[in-house]
């Protein structure tokens, strides 16, 4: 499991994370909600590796991973995608997944993805790779450019290639981000298809809906604070009731209106069976 023990992010003087702490379980899928900036993809950059943690700890099981460089962190088995999709646009959709699959001791990562390893290694990993590929329904993509597929298929692709190293941590930033209505009902069966007991899965998202349907746990955000956690039916309920409260619809809206004062926050708390985190 992946476990946030008190950590901070500072950039200069400002807080974009500040003093959380939660714990991410194999077998769920947990949701991380909360408004622009409130600190969710930071979160991932420093499980990643890509932010050093200001203060504070980011282990999965009893490996610290602050103190390891970004690909020994992946071979602890942590896979995250991206907000904004970076695939390497020139190279097809199979090479972009090979690359994953790269032990980055060999050298250069894209150089190397031809050679390396002899040749039963080399379709071993072509034919993982395939297998993820078809799996997302990507496979009569394989050979297309990256960059020249539509913007819902990289995001797949992005996916993928998070998948293929068969992660123990699956880190989801945004993946429904700009996808129409049928690509979303799409991701959504796959990401349930991915709920495994091995894997322990984060999704960050602004879709409620999707949050609501496939989240097993909620961690709620805002401005670097953890706001709240609880069931689906608990921020459901909290979100109904600062709807009624503040009278306007728009859960996310909310849930950062419900920050700004003193008395909604209190408000906030009397949710049932939340765990409330105050600073
Ligand atoms: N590299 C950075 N340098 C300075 N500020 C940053 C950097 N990355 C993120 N921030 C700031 O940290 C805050 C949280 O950002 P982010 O984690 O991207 O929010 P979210 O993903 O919840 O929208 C924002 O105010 C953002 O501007
Ligand atoms: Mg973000």
């Amino acid at each position: 499991m992946l476990r946030f023990d008190h950590v901070t992010k500072q950039f200069g003087g400002f807080k974009a994370v500040d003093d959380v702490s939660f714990t991410v379980r194999p077998g769920i899928i947990t949701a991380v909600i909360g408004p622009n900036g409130a600190g969710k993809s930071t979160l991932v950059n420093m499980a990643a590796g890509s932010y050093r943690v200001s203060t504070g700890r980011i282990l999965i099981d009893d490996v610290e991973l602050q103190a390891l460089p970004k690909h020994k962190i992946a071979h602890a088995g942590l896979s995250r995608t991206y907000q904004n999709i970076r695939l390497f646009d020139g190279m097809s959709v199979m090479k972009n997944l090979e690359v994953a699959l790269v032990p980055p001791s060999i050298g250069s990562l894209v150089s190397d993805t031809f050679g390396f390893g002899g040749r039963r290694e080399a379709e071993e990993r072509r034919e993982r790779c395939f297998e993820v590929l078809k799996t997302l329904g990507l496979a009569p993509f394989a050979e297309r450019q990256a960059g020249s597929l539509a913007y819902g298929q990289q995001k797949l692709v992005e996916l993928a290639r998070a998948i293929v190293p068969k992660p123990r941590v699956l880190l989801l930033d945004e993946p429904a981000a700009g996808l129409n209505h049928g690509e979303t009902e799409q991701l959504k069966q796959h990401i349930l298809a991915l709920r495994q007991p091995d894997l322990a899965m984060v999704l960050i998202e602004h879709d409620m809906k999707l949050i609501m349907s496939i989240s097993d746990t909620i961690i709620v955000m805002n401005r670097g604070q953890l706001l709240a956690e609880g069931s689906p039916a608990d921020i459901r309920a909290n979100i109904e009731v600062q709807e009624a409260y503040l009278g306007q619809p728009g859960a996310i809206r909310d849930i950062e209106a419900a920050a700004r004062g003193r008395r909604n926050r209190v408000r906030l708390r009397e949710g049932e069976g939340l765990t409330w985190h105050q600073p």
